[in-house]
């Protein structure tokens, strides 16, 4: 049911406050997480060679968010595989590996043709679904429910919020061992706690995001440039702009814009920057101050207050929002791009919960 909302996309956006609390419930525990579906394995993945993410979509972007934290908590290289190209490159697997599949619906065909690929390989293989009794549950040795609720609207929203904050549990969870890391863990926690309450705030940017879809709604075209943390956010929220606003959107990793990228920027393309507090930040300023140096038509996502820091050099219209602890700050950043496309497609006379061609869950090739 749609309650007061007009579409699935919409209530499942502002949904997101609850869906957190919910995939969070009973694996906080004081200071620490405890992952029940993990407790058997989780040693066997402290001492594994290679952690793979391996998922589709929105679920990639997902896993591909959570990634920095991982490495840096685990100190176990982290790799990424799109699961169709896993396949088509047969790509090594070992014994030794961990594979983390990441499926909301937990029956897309390829995640799961890879999934047998995985195990025929031998590797200790983890789910991480938002759905009971689903294929990858059961075949997977061992995993995390994302408990975020049903989804209905076909572009994911409150799922990807609640995967990241899964494997950001994964990674305390893993970590846990660890002295060196126990004052970082114990402040992402408190973090974690409080994400919802920041969720609700940031939310507030609804008004303002109807706005800004007002003013790009003839656009043909939206880059996003992301780095770090948040290259992940540049992938997700022009991968949302595509996919229910039919408008053509590309999500570019900031550090490449000078090996192509910048070629396309002039003063009738809009861009979005991401530039939120992190250890990317003053690297964000200079790409920043190199897109107005090609009179770029910039709105920069920053955090609150950092406006004139993070716009120094000329005209740019922003999206503020709160700072959390960086790895948390994925959460919240997307969800400004996820109200944007959603005005967007409102705006522009789209099917909002059914996009033209797609379906909810990929059960072919
Ligand atoms: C479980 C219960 C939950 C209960 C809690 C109380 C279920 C589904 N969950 O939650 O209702 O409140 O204990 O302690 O009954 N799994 C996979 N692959 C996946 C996902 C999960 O193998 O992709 C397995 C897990 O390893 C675990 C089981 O499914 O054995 C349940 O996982 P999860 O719901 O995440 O576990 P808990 O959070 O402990
Ligand atoms: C985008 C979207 C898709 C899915 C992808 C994987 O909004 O929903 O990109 O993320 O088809 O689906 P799951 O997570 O069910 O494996």
């Amino acid at each position: 049911k749609k309650g007061n909302y007009d579409h699935f996309m919409q209530k499942e956006i502002h949904e997101q406050p609850q869906s957190l609390t919910t995939t969070m419930r009973g694996r906080l525990k004081g200071k620490s997480v405890i992952l029940g579906g993990l407790k058997d394995d989780i040693k066997t993945i402290r001492h594994s060679r290679r952690i793979i993410f391996i998922g589709c979509g929105t679920s990639y972007n997902a896993a591909l968010a959570a990634r920095p934290f991982l490495e840096e908590l685990s100190g176990i290289p982290v790799t990424m595989e799109i699961a169709s190209d896993l396949l088509d490159r047969q790509g090594p697997v070992y014994r030794e590996d961990t594979a983390v599949f990441v499926s909301q619906s937990g029956e897309t065909a390829d995640t799961l043709l890879a999934l047998d690929y995985a195990l025929e390989n031998g590797a200790l293989c983890v789910g991480i679904t938002n759905t009971v009794s689903s294929t990858l549950a059961r075949k997977t040795h061992c995993g995390v429910h994302i408990n975020a609720g049903c989804e209905i609207g076909v572009a994911s929203t409150k799922a990807y919020t609640s995967q990241i904050v899964v494997m950001i549990m994964l990674a305390l969870d893993i970590g846990d061992d660890k002295v060196s890391t126990k004052q970082r863990r114990e402040t992402i926690i408190d973090g974690l706690y409080n994400l919802p309450n920041i969720v609700r705030e940031v939310l507030k940017l609804d008004t303002a995001m109807k706005d800004l879809a007002e003013s790009l709604m003839d656009e043909k075209s939206l880059l996003v440039f992301g780095r770090g943390y948040n290259y992940a956010t540049a992938l997700e929220g022009a991968l949302k702009v595509k996919e229910v606003a039919l408008t053509h959107s590309e999500g570019l990793l900031a550090g490449e814009m000078k090996h192509g990228p910048l070629a396309l920027v002039d003063e009738t393309l809009p861009v979005i920057v991401i530039a939120t507090r992190d250890g990317c930040f003053s690297k964000q300023q200079s790409v920043i101050q190199q897109l107005h140096a090609r009179k770029g038509r910039l709105i920069v996502m920053c955090s609150q207050g950092d406006v004139s820091l993070a716009c120094s050099t000329g005209f740019c219209r922003s999206i503020e929002v709160p700072q959390v602890e960086d790895c948390l700050q994925t959460v919240i950043n997307i969800i400004p791009l996820q109200l944007l496309s959603y005005h967007l497609t409102v705006l522009r006379g789209y099917d909002v919960d059914q996009p033209r061609n797609l379906a909810k869950s990929v059960t072919t090739q």
